[in-house]
């Protein structure tokens, strides 16, 4: 009788134990913390961040993560929100999103025929795949990844998807409006202070151009049209247009 409670008193906070580790995908939730801001730290999130540095430029970076940032703190104000995003999902798709961006001449990912949104959503596939991640990345994770990233220019449609599709949209967004959705004006200024944001327009004008006089097909009917029909010579998505194909001139 005796041996078998003191065999209880060792199975029982092994018990516990097990059953907190069974009910969260990050038994041990590590975090660390970025300009004020307490994010989830994994491996695989952190080679994200450094594939995410190895792939843009200097501007491009400062962006992701300052998205990255505002996603998080947009979470920390919002416990709907907080109670069902899957921050490792968070973390990768944001982290990632902007892969179709890499004008590096040797960048394997980049497709001449496809928008940058999906050569991003594809290259995150291929990144989480090539990690080694095992069953915690099934099918439907990695499916809000390459959601989240193939819509997240596109907020008419990523704030009805998924909650961690919706943030992923949100947190880039919030890169361009300015502190919103409860975010305090201090908690926004932190992290613009420690990744400043005085190139991010400069840098995705730059970057539309880029898509535009590259792979043009890719932008025609899209946001993208006006930054070709305004910067590219010779740009012109007259007769590609879904207009175009419907109604006669
Ligand atoms: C939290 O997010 C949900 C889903 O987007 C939204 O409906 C709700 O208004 C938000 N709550 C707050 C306090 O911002
Ligand atoms: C592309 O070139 C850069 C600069 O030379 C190099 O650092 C990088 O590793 C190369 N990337 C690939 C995918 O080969
Ligand atoms: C654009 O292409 C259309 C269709 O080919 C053509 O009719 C039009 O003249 C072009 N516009 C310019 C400014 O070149």
């Amino acid at each position: 009788m005796y041996t078998s409670y003191k065999m209880l008193a060792h199975i029982i906070p092994f018990l516990a134990l097990l059953s907190t580790a069974l009910s969260s995908p990050f038994p041990h939730h590590s975090r660390r913390t970025i300009a004020g801001v307490s994010v989830l730290d994994t491996p695989l999130v952190r080679a994200a961040q450094d594939y995410a540095r190895a792939h843009s430029s200097d501007a491009v970076y400062k962006h992701i993560m300052r998205s990255w940032l505002y996603g998080t703190l947009l979470l920390t104000h919002n416990d709907t929100l907080s109670a069902t995003v899957d921050l490792e999902i968070h973390a990768i798709a944001i982290l990632l999103h902007d892969l179709g961006f890499d004008q590096a001449p040797n960048a394997t990912h980049i497709s001449h025929n496809r928008r940058f949104e999906v050569d991003g959503a594809i290259a995150a596939r291929q990144f989480i795949r090539r990690h080694n991640v095992g069953r915690r990345w099934d099918e439907r994770r990695v499916q809000l990844v390459w959601d989240a990233i193939a819509l997240h220019s596109d907020p008419k449609i990523s704030q009805y998807k998924e909650p961690e599709v919706e943030v992923v949209g949100l947190g880039i967004n919030l890169d361009f409006t300015g502190p919103s959705f409860g975010i305090l004006d201090a908690e926004y200024a932190a992290v613009v202070k420690e990744f400043p944001s005085d190139d991010l327009d400069s840098a995705f004008v730059d970057g539309f151009t880029w898509l535009c006089s590259t792979k043009p097909e890719t932008t025609y009917d899209t946001f993208m049209q006006p930054f070709g029909e305004r910067f590219v010579q010779g740009y012109n998505a007259t007769g590609h247009r879904a207009i175009d194909e419907m109604v006669a001139q």
